[in-house]
């Protein structure tokens, strides 16, 4: 692979990037964990500035985007999207409150040499897609890469580091059956990012792939239908079941956590509808994993979860806390899964 393939990309979903791609983010990201727990120190960022726009909240991506920018050398500086003349699209805009997205995408990038965005849910008053499509629009406009920390539809870094977890526990990601699941949270607004692009990352890499959730939770179909295409090509197999026995009996690896329901979602895709959420949500309570759920898997199978959690509802304090739980390595990982990121796009 030539070391252009990656200078000044954008990185918004782990769909425009290969297997090769994606292999060489993580050989990267293992040199610089390794680096940084030997003490060597690598500026490869020196000088250069990375621009954090948030228009959530975030513990993880803020802190391991800012510590990771200090230890490439480089600086990396937040900025909360209320406290700016928000970035707008077209048709969002609201006189001296907002400032069109090309206009910020354009001054952003004369002043630094990145530009990273998280958006989803109340800012695009949850009309799926539209935080995406918001972040395409900052890449049209900027001549600096374009990283996404979360929109509605991808969580690209948050994938990278699921990734890196996976190969550190397992050494590989042949044969790793890998199941993402729907699990029960009292909060109905939870963006679908995270499962869509953990399915994705692990069928990119050949892991045999079951998604599972309850009826009436299902993922953007255009997803499922890319997770089928990549598993068929890269060796790996894709399913999809409404149990969580089943999802769970036999995996590796168990990733349950809380996604929105359809009706959350605008017309087309939704109908707006937080009761009809909540009915479903409700329902399905007994989507928590516990020591039994853990008990179906593999004996080897480790616990992930993206964080924050909900515990009591998503998992049971003894699962997150016990000696199964990879959460915290996944937590770890994000500021070296982002460090390599950050050092190919932007070095
Ligand atoms: N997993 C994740 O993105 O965490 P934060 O919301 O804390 O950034």
């Amino acid at each position: 692979m030539q070391n252009a393939t990656f200078r000044n990309r954008d990185f918004l979903t782990l769909l425009d990037y290969t297997k090769e791609e994606l292999e060489t983010i993580l050989d990267v990201a293992f040199d610089l964990k390794r680096k940084r727990m030997l003490g060597e120190k690598h500026h490869l960022l020196e000088d250069k500035t990375l621009f954090l726009i948030f228009y959530n909240q975030s513990l993880r991506t803020r802190n391991s985007f800012e510590a990771g920018m200090t230890h490439l050398g480089g600086h990396a500086h937040y900025l909360d999207s209320s406290k700016i003349y928000t970035p707008a699209v077209e048709g969002r805009e609201v006189a001296y409150s907002t400032e069109r997205v090309s206009d910020v995408a354009r001054t952003l990038a004369s002043m630094g040499e990145g530009i990273a965005i998280r958006c989803y849910g109340n800012p695009v008053d949850w009309e799926y897609g539209a935080a995406h499509e918001m972040l395409r629009e900052f890449a049209k406009w900027s001549n600096v890469p374009i990283i996404n920390m979360e929109c509605d539809k991808y969580h690209p870094c948050q994938g990278m580091a699921d990734l890196m977890t996976v190969k550190e526990k397992f050494g590989t990601f042949k044969g790793v059956k890998f199941t993402m699941s729907w699990a029960y949270s009292p909060s109905v607004h939870k963006p679908r990012s995270v499962p869509q692009s953990a399915i994705i990352a692990a069928a990119k890499m050949g892991m045999e792939v079951t998604l599972a959730h309850p009826k009436d939770m299902e993922l953007d179909p255009e997803v499922i239908s890319a997770c089928e295409q990549i598993s068929g090509e890269s060796g790996g197999s894709f399913k999809v079941t409404n149990s969580f026995e089943e999802g769970i009996k036999g995996a590796h690896v168990v990733y349950p956590k809380a996604w929105c329901a359809t009706p959350i979602f605008k017309a087309p895709i939704g109908e707006s509808s937080e009761e009809k959420t909540q009915k479903i949500f409700d329902a399905n309570k007994d989507w928590i994993c516990d020591s039994e759920h853990m008990a179906m898997a593999e004996k080897n199978a480790i616990y992930m979860h993206c964080l924050p959690c909900d515990r009591g509802y998503e998992v049971t304090d003894e699962v997150i806390d016990g000696p199964q739980s990879a959460a915290f390595d996944e937590a770890e990982n994000r500021l070296h899964a982002q460090k390599a990121v950050m050092s190919l796009l932007m070095g």
